[in-house]
């Protein structure tokens, strides 16, 4: 923030005012003149103090902190982030994902958790959720999942009619739902979340190796999450229960702190694992792919203006760096036109040259120039073009062969190619069945029921019954009963904090 060094209330360009109680008119009760310039600027500029907000994940809040490398992953990439004893400053942004910016945090949703490490090779951005698969596989689907989620054009009601016609039409959802269901729906603060890529990421070592990789923030905070009726008392008490934790926790120096793990795959192992490895909808199990330790962050200062480095802070899976790059799923192909198209429409053309979104730890040299609220530029003296005989700078050839993999070569729309054990259902059923405990699998169906009494659309509910059921035939059975059952208050306790963490033995 820029402190003034003068006393007075000034003007915009810095001339003092007479006055910031009363408007200029003619004589103490007669009309206001438009002469009175502080005046309409003070209500010229008030007017524009609003930017559109995030199309979703509009409602969340961040802070600063540090990437410390404590592994060796070196073998497996040649970014300069994470290699040894590397250190970066790291940006984390939570939200949640349907709400508008005003929205309680403690509404049942998907969290979003994303990253930005200053490199030395430019920023790297990490843009994941709390949960390590998605609702959809094609971007295509989501303006349309989006729709069904948020609000209806008439009322302007959020509607669970939409919602559950559009998952139990989209069985792909089937995995992501069962988590949004069940207890991490409900975090108990973002402190105590954990964070996925969630998307198979790909590594490129010295020799040009590759892999791909998926990343896994493990909180050391532990998961915990909280009972659908505390959630619901929150949401009325106080709207902003999770972005005050993390406030007050920073600023009392209590500095949650994620462990940065991943899993890795041989390039070649892509084409006959026996899950579809760009599947968003699926995990590798643990046993196939364990986590490998690459480091560990911490957010250790809170944001000076939340505005400035919060709501304005834009990350884009596009931004990657040396050593790591995109793989072929489609919904990240999309995602990496997706955002920075965003962000030219919510924050403007030049929202990269902001101080919380251009590079901290890395130099920019390019070609690209002017635009609205341009406020970099380069010495009148260097070459505005490519290639030039100025020495201007140019191209790093070496990066060519990077972010490449092997494709089909036509042009067609159709599914991804099925992997041996690829199914909608199968991995939520071992999530239901493996993961959850006997606790969790009473609140998952306690939720469940209740989400089946907000369905007003018969055929839909049916359709629900049998989403359930093809996750698991029991869980259906037991719906359904629950269902034509009396409605019942006892919803069961939360688990103690400590509990396995699922992941770990999300391994089937
Ligand atoms: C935000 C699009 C899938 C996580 C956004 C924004 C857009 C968008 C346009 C707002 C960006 C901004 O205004 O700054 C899409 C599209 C997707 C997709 C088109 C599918 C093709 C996903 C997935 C994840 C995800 C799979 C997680 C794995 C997030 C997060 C934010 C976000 C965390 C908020 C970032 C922040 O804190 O500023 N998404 N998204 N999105 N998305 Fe997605």
């Amino acid at each position: 923030m820029t402190e003034s060094t003068q006393q007075f209330t000034t003007t915009q360009t810095g001339t003092p005012v007479a006055s910031d109680a009363h408007s200029l008119t003619v004589g103490a009760d007669g009309a206001t003149v438009l002469h009175d310039r502080y005046l309409v600027e003070k209500l010229a500029q008030f007017n524009r103090e609003r930017i559109p907000e995030r199309i979703v994940h509009a409602k969340g809040g961040g802070a600063f902190g540090e990437l410390v490398v404590t592994g060796d992953v070196s073998a497996y990439t040649r970014a300069a982030v994470f290699q040894p004893g590397a250190t970066s400053e790291t940006l984390l942004r939570f939200s949640s994902v349907a709400g508008e910016l005003g929205s309680p945090d403690t509404w049942r949703d998907v969290r979003g958790f994303a990253l930005k490490f200053y490199t030395t090779e430019g920023n790297l951005d990490i843009v994941g959720n709390n949960t390590p698969v998605f609702f959809i596989r094609d971007a295509i689907k989501f303006p349309d999942f989006i729709h069904s989620q948020k609000r209806l054009p008439g009322s302007g009601l959020r509607n669970s009619d939409m919602q559950w016609d559009f998952w139990t039409l989209s069985p792909e959802s089937a995995h992501q739902v069962t988590y949004l269901m069940g207890d991490r729906g409900l975090p108990r603060s973002w402190r105590h979340v954990n964070g996925y890529g969630s998307h198979t990421y790909q590594w490129i070592n010295a020799a040009g190796e590759r892999f791909w990789v998926k990343y896994h923030f493990i909180a050391r905070q532990g998961v915990e999450t909280i009972e659908a009726g505390e959630a619901e008392a929150i949401a009325g008490a106080d709207a902003d229960f999770y972005r005050r934790d993390l406030y007050e926790a920073i600023e009392r120096g209590d500095y949650p702190t994620w462990d940065v793990k991943v899993q890795i795959m041989p390039y070649d192992e892509a084409k006959t694992y026996r899950f579809n490895p760009f599947d968003l909808t699926k995990v590798w199990p643990h046993a196939d792919y364990p986590l490998v330790e690459v480091g560990h962050f911490t957010l250790n200062r809170n944001p000076q203006n939340h505005f400035a480095e919060i709501e304005q802070a834009a990350f884009s899976p596009a931004n990657q760096v040396p050593g790591t790059d995109i793989s072929p799923d489609k919904m990240l192909m999309a995602r990496v036109f997706s955002y920075p198209d965003a962000q030219r429409y919510r924050v403007g053309t030049n929202y990269n040259q902001l101080p919380v979104n251009a590079p901290h730890a890395a130099p920019v040299h390019n070609y690209s120039q002017d635009g609205a609220q341009r406020h970099h530029f380069n010495a009148p003296s260097t070459p505005v073009y490519a290639p030039n005989s100025f020495g201007g700078p140019h191209a790093d050839p070496a990066r060519a062969a990077e972010g490449s993999w092997e494709h089909d070569g036509e042009l067609v729309r159709a599914a991804a190619t099925l992997h041996a054990e690829d199914s909608d259902f199968g991995q939520a059923g071992t999530l239901y069945r493996e993961v959850f405990s006997d606790e969790s699998k009473a609140r998952f169906l306690a939720t469940l029921t209740g989400q089946a009494r907000a369905i007003s659309i018969e055929e839909i509910r049916e359709r629900f019954f049998q989403y359930w059921t093809n996750v698991d035939a029991g869980l259906g059975a037991s719906l359904r009963a629950a269902y034509a059952a009396e409605p019942v208050a006892d919803v069961p306790q939360q688990p103690e904090a400590g509990e396995p963490e699922p992941d770990e033995v999300h391994a089937a």
